[in-house]
């Protein structure tokens, strides 16, 4: 029995949680995003349709429930109304969203910069989504960003837009970019401001009322943990939280008050944007993997790169979310596969180890140490339960539960919503 999960991405993003978060959400009360912004793609499939989140939290499918939008979010108002507009077209109620008022608000501006960063990293760029999401969260810890509660607020929107542009313009102006003008992108945001208005609210005292009224609540991650500030590939991540640890801070959910922590984790690894990755291959089999799982980017296309499980990768993510349960996802891309390689351990300098290096230029050097295990032939994509599992999927499966010490509770066999297969009862 749990009244919350909190649903996370244990490796670099696009493990599935969109369709998990949906897939618990049947049973949920209230979903919650708490970081991140429109960086994330969140796939959803049922009845024969593919939506595509990247603002909005994946319970909004769900008639009646309450979604939330945290204050450890960036919103970009333009794409919130694209976003949402597109939804309500789509039958989509939107009456039970809410918006807090604490969350950063991303601006064209943001988007100016995060490109410029990435021009000056020449080599050594991040890869990043170019929706301004470093810029806004580095305007939050500046103290010179504003917030939705300011953003709503006429006067005190075009004071705070007056100096910040006034700020940053020096940096667009060293580097002969076009400037901007406050005056007028106050005017072109009058629009967005009335459209987000409705929403906002103080969702940390709402958040509090449904906890103490024993509503189910459902934290729903974005990005993984090898993406995020701290605990991440530094400096190839994302500028927020990605991990468990953002729940609090970016709900303001009381840490003491999360009761599971799910992982969600694909049955291979993948990557987009730059960064060390281990466990990487191209050849045959990432082709293979890739085209079956189609593994191209959902919120910018980029061809995602593949690689093996990673339980280095894993144990690391398990020891900084602190991981109760996992979900593996895309087990079906892997049947027709001879073999499955697990990477278990690295070698670094000749010396195994089983820790993720904080240093870049150690874990540059990691080389995998594999475990190899048979594969299986069959299509797996109607299988409901675990014992209808090839003996060899289930191997697989016991393997990464033996090697991260953490109970596979769910284990997803195709996109729909239905191709889920429950071993523990989550809620
Ligand atoms: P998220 O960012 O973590 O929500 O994941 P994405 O939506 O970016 O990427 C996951 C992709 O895998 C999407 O295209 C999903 O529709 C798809 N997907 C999720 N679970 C499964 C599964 O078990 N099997 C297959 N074949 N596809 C899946
Ligand atoms: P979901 O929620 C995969 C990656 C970018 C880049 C780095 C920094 O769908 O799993 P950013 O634009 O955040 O400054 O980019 O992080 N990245 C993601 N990769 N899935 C995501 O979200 C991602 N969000 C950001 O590719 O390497
Ligand atoms: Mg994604």
């Amino acid at each position: 029995m749990a009244n919350n999960i909190v649903v996370v991405g244990t490796q670099w993003g696009d493990e599935g949680k969109g369709k998990i978060t949906d897939y618990l959400g049947q049973d949920a009360d209230v979903v919650v995003r708490f970081q991140g912004g429109n960086n994330a793609g969140h796939t959803i499939v049922f009845d024969n349709k593919k939506y595509a989140l990247h603002l909005i939290p994946s319970g909004i499918f769900h008639d009646k429930k309450i979604n939330i939008m945290g204050n450890g979010m960036v919103i970009n108002p333009i794409a919130f109304k694209e976003e949402l507009e597109a939804l309500i077209k789509q039958g989509v109620n939107a009456s039970n969203l809410f918006v807090s008022d604490r969350a950063h608000i991303t601006l064209p501006y943001h988007i100016e910069l995060d490109k410029l960063q990435e021009e000056l990293k020449k080599d050594n760029n991040v890869g990043t989504t170019f929706k301004g999401i470093g810029p806004t969260y580095t305007d939050k810890y500046s103290r010179i960003g504003i917030r939705v509660c300011d953003f709503i607020n006429d006067d005190i929107f075009l004071e705070k837009l007056k100096f910040v542009i006034a700020w940053h313009n020096n940096i667009f102006k060293a580097y002969n970019k076009e400037l901007f003008d406050a005056t007028k992108l106050f005017k072109e945001m009058k629009e967005y401001q009335e459209y987000l208005k409705p929403y906002v609210t103080d969702t940390t005292k709402l958040l509090d009322d449904l906890k103490n009224n024993n509503k189910k609540i459902l934290f729903e991650g974005a990005q993984g943990a090898l993406l995020d500030i701290e605990q991440g590939t530094y400096p190839f991540v994302t500028s927020s939280t990605p991990t468990a640890a953002g729940v609090a801070t970016g709900s303001g959910f009381g840490p003491n008050n999360i009761e599971k922590v799910l992982g969600i984790v694909k049955a291979y690894s993948t990557r987009v944007g730059s960064g060390m990755f281990v466990s990487e291959i191209d050849g045959d089999i990432a082709h293979y993997i890739r085209e079956k799982g189609h593994e191209y980017g959902v919120t910018t296309g980029r061809a995602r790169r593949i690689g093996w499980f990673d339980a280095v990768v894993i144990n690391h993510t398990r020891r900084v979310s602190g991981l109760t349960d996992l979900s593996i996802m895309l087990l079906d891309v892997l049947s027709g596969l001879d073999e499955i390689k697990i990477c278990t351990k690295y070698l670094l300098d000749g010396n195994e180890i089983d820790y993720f290096p904080a240093l870049i230029n150690d874990l540059e050097r990691c080389q995998p140490v594999y475990e190899v295990l048979p594969g299986w032939q069959e299509d797996i994509t109607q299988c409901t339960d675990f014992n209808d599992l090839p003996i060899n999927a289930k191997n697989y499966i016991n393997r990464i539960q033996e090697l991260t010490g953490v109970q596979v509770s769910i284990i997803s066999v195709g996109p729909d919503r239905k191709q889920t297969i429950t071993r523990n009862n989550m809620w």
